[in-house]
């Protein structure tokens, strides 16, 4: 059996000092597509944020690729490969599409490496590369999310970690993104996001964990949580 490249054993977090997250257990294996789901308010970027290293876990283990990361600085955790696009993408409004893009390969001082990099993601985002030159700002909302992901690949992580990137997009870009998504993981990217959006992106994981009021409630094959009972009841309306 293959060892997961992510495991999370009982995660404790919050701020303050005051848990907002109790108790989350979950694993990642190389090459899966994974996703947390849950309401407004449920825990999702408090998890994220402490699996990333921008929030300090109050109790709980967090193991990547055999190192426990616990703790460590954001820094670091990053240096150890793991990617993570925040929620409401927070570009360099004033910087270039390209800029934009070096900046996420930030460790790599080799700038022929950057710009290999960078027409390597234009490939996959070729809307990136016909708007390379302007700045962040004057992108629509479904392109500055797709430069938010792609900056978030130029690091090369082995696993990139996505904060509700459907958040604020109409659902036809939503669903692109989802597509994208789905691009990146089978190219290789392991991938664990976080979404209000249940049904969508369970559609396209395949794994996921339900989480609400900060506690994992339910988790398994992604196809299994969308029939199951409870899922359909809270959040598909059905
Ligand atoms: N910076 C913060 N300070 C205090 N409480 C916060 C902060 N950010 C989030 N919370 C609280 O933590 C809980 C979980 O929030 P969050 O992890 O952002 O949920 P989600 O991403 O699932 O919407 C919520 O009750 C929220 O109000
Ligand atoms: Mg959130």
């Amino acid at each position: 059996m293959a060892e997961p490249i992510l495991k999370v054993e009982n995660l404790h977090a919050g701020y303050d000092g005051l848990p907002v997250v109790f108790g989350v257990s979950l694993e990642v294996m190389p090459g899966e597509l994974v996703a947390i789901v849950g309401a407004n308010g449920a825990g999702k970027t408090t998890t994220m944020r402490t699996i990333c290293g921008l929030a300090h876990p109050l109790k709980g283990r967090i193991v990547f690729n055999g190192t426990d990361i616990s703790g460590l600085p954001a820094h670091r955790i990053l240096k150890l490969g793991i990617s993570y696009v925040p929620e409401g993408r927070r570009l360099f409004a004033k910087l270039s599409v390209e800029k934009n893009l070096a900046l996420g390969a930030y460790a790599e001082n080799s700038p022929a490496e950057v710009k290999r990099r960078q027409e390597e993601i234009m490939e996959i985002f070729p809307i990136l590369r016909e708007r390379a030159r302007q700045t962040a700002e004057t992108l629509s909302g479904g392109e500055q999310q797709m430069l938010a992901i792609a900056r978030g690949l130029m690091s090369r992580p082995r696993l990139l970690m996505l904060d509700e990137m459907s958040l604020g997009l109409m659902p036809s870009l939503a669903e692109k993104m989802m597509e994208t998504v789905v691009a990146v993981n089978r190219a290789g990217t392991t991938v664990l996001l976080v979404e209000q959006m249940v049904q969508e992106t369970l559609e396209i994981a395949h794994r996921g964990y339900v989480i609400q009021n900060g506690r994992i409630v339910q988790s398994g094959a992604a196809r299994d949580l969308l029939d199951s009972e409870t899922v359909r009841k809270a959040y598909l309306g059905m």
